[in-house]
């Protein structure tokens, strides 16, 4: 089967370039150039995020020295994901794919050093967080106005809440970037795993232990091609109305 003829550039058509993003772990060499690392950064900055905070930063690494630093962390959390995660099958896959995907991953591990660039998104609430705090009087009466059993709701859920509106001020922009280097033809891949020993990547790149990471981005051009992503069809992942058994 002769493979599908695809569109690039930024303004491919986006229901093409969704459908046709793969996580591209095989990359070259070649370095990106700065244009377009900006770029995919520029593209995530246009996504959401909670009150428009815009708390975010992305760590952009080429620097070589950098790159093999974290290689050797890299190496350290993929060598577990293999030995845990990759040993179970998901539904979703066969043997054979996800064969397929363990085996982009040992060469991601083992080129690692070689990943033109690297992003990181990081957010920081913080400041924004400290600032809503310091509305003692507004925050009493509004908890107060809630009445006692949603208050107590709240302050358990609070904690949640905030992080889970962190994480999700940043993902947004990380679809946008991995998108607009599909557009371009660089590979990406999301990629998680880092938080399992956040801190020593922290300290490669001197991020402050306040800004929280949320994932690490590795980009390049890819070995392989670009091509339809596999996906159970929406309708099995559909429920009307209610949470059907
Ligand atoms: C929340 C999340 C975490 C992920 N973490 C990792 C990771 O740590 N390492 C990795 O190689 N890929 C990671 N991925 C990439 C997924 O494995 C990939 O998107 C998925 O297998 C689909 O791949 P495909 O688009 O090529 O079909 C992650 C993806 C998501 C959405």
């Amino acid at each position: 089967m002769s493979a599908p003829t695809l569109s690039f550039g930024i303004d491919a058509p986006v229901a093409e370039v969704m459908s046709t993003m793969r996580a591209m772990r095989k990359l070259k060499p070649d370095p990106v150039p700065e244009e377009l690392l900006v770029q995919l950064v520029e593209a995530a900055t246009w996504a959401p995020s909670g009150s428009n905070a815009q708390a975010y930063s992305f760590v952009v690494v080429t620097d070589r020295q950098k790159m093999a630093e974290l290689a050797r962390l890299w190496d350290v959390v993929a060598n577990f994901y293999l030995g845990t995660a990759g040993k179970a099958v998901p539904d979703s896959m066969t043997e054979a794919t996800y064969e397929r995907m363990r085996e982009a991953l040992r060469f991601q591990r083992d080129h690692f050093a070689e990943t033109p660039a690297v992003i990181v998104p990081c957010y920081d609430l913080g400041p924004w967080s400290r600032k809503v705090m310091r509305n003692v009087t507004e925050l009493r009466k509004a908890t107060f106005e809630l009445g006692p059993r949603r208050a107590i709701s709240v302050g358990r859920n609070y904690h949640h809440f905030s992080s889970m509106g962190a994480a999700a001020s940043v993902y947004p922009g990380v679809q946008n970037l991995l998108l607009t280097a599909r557009a371009l033809g660089l590979g990406a891949t999301m990629t998680t795993w880092h938080q399992l020993i956040e801190d020593e990547f922290k300290q490669v790149l001197d991020i402050p232990s306040h800004v929280q990471t949320f994932a690490i981005i590795p980009v390049g051009y890819p070995r392989g091609n670009f091509g339809p992503v596999s996906r159970k069809p929406a309708a099995e992942s559909i429920r009307w109305n209610h949470w059907e058994a």
